[in-house]
């Protein structure tokens, strides 16, 4: 199956994954995998446990280094073509994740530091900000995440659905371009769940690039301008919401929402 960045995507891309491959142990969990995504676009990214999701996640923002390709983020590339992994790569590497924002399934939150704290942080020691201007902005993404009257909360004091919250609001606090998400609701009980995608998709409206791994299908469905199945380390297919549910091409997509009753 072509591997390409598929239809749908309109404009030129602000991510563009090229045959991105890594094993781990000698066993290969991205094979070829290709993606190129849109400035504002929110593509989901589905598939059974284990096919190389988080991988190619983390591949992304270069928290995993690929074996072979390349990746770009608003206009940083980052190609591996040999086997030495030198500085400049790291520094190029570096330079690529500031434009990254990423949320992970636990919320990762500093338990000893306030809820602003944790979101001024990053502005304050990565950008070198005035600790004013970080607790302004801190503050005004807060007040977006709906968070602005537990600023001076710790992080246990707040439930799960706050916290994750909390923890998009601290990832947005170094202005990405680009925002990853693994799963970001999984640990949620439901009732939560609802609270952290609407945020998710207010930042869509707003303009946001977003990529998300769920196992969210009705949100997939909803919120995503396109959604990647991916399997075995590559995408098997790549659709708008609507056709992809409708109508999918490939037969191992039709049986993956098979499971989901939509
Ligand atoms: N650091 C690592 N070292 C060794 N193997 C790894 C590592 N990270 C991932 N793997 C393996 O790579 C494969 C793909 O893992 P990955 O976490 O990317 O899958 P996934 O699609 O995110 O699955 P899930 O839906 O369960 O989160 C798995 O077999 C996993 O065990
Ligand atoms: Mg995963």
């Amino acid at each position: 199956m072509a591997d390409a960045a598929g239809p749908g995507q309109t404009g030129p891309a602000i991510v563009e994954a090229r045959d991105l491959h890594k094993s781990f142990d000698g066993t290969a969990v991205l094979r070829g995998i290709s993606l190129d995504v849109a400035e504002g676009e929110l593509v989901s990214l589905i598939g059974p446990s284990g096919c190389g999701k988080s991988t190619f996640l983390r591949c992304l923002n270069l928290l995993e280094i690929p074996d072979a390709g390349s990746v770009s983020v608003a206009g940083i590339s980052v190609a591996r073509q040999s086997k030495r992994w030198g500085r400049a790569d790291e520094e190029q590497a570096h330079r690529l994740r500031r434009g990254v924002g990423m949320v992970f399934q636990g919320f990762n939150l500093f338990a000893h530091r306030t809820v602003l704290d944790n979101v001024m942080l990053a502005p304050r020691v990565v950008q070198l900000l005035p600790r004013e201007r970080a607790r302004a902005r801190a503050l005004a993404l807060l007040d977006k995440v709906g968070l602005a009257d537990v600023a001076d909360r710790y992080p246990a004091t707040l439930s799960g659905g706050q916290q994750q919250r909390a923890a998009i609001a601290r990832a947005l606090a170094c202005e990405p371009r680009v925002m990853l998400y693994d799963e970001p609701t999984s640990a949620l009980d439901p009732e939560l769940t609802d609270e952290v995608l609407a945020v998710m998709r207010q930042l869509d409206r707003d303009g946001m690039t977003q990529i998300v791994v769920t196992h969210e299908m009705r949100f997939a469905r909803a919120a995503s301008d396109r959604i990647a199945f991916m399997q075995h380390g590559r995408i098997v297919e790549i659709a708008a919401p609507a056709s992809l549910f409708a109508n999918p091409a490939h037969p191992d997509t039709r049986r993956f929402l098979k499971h989901y009753f939509l």
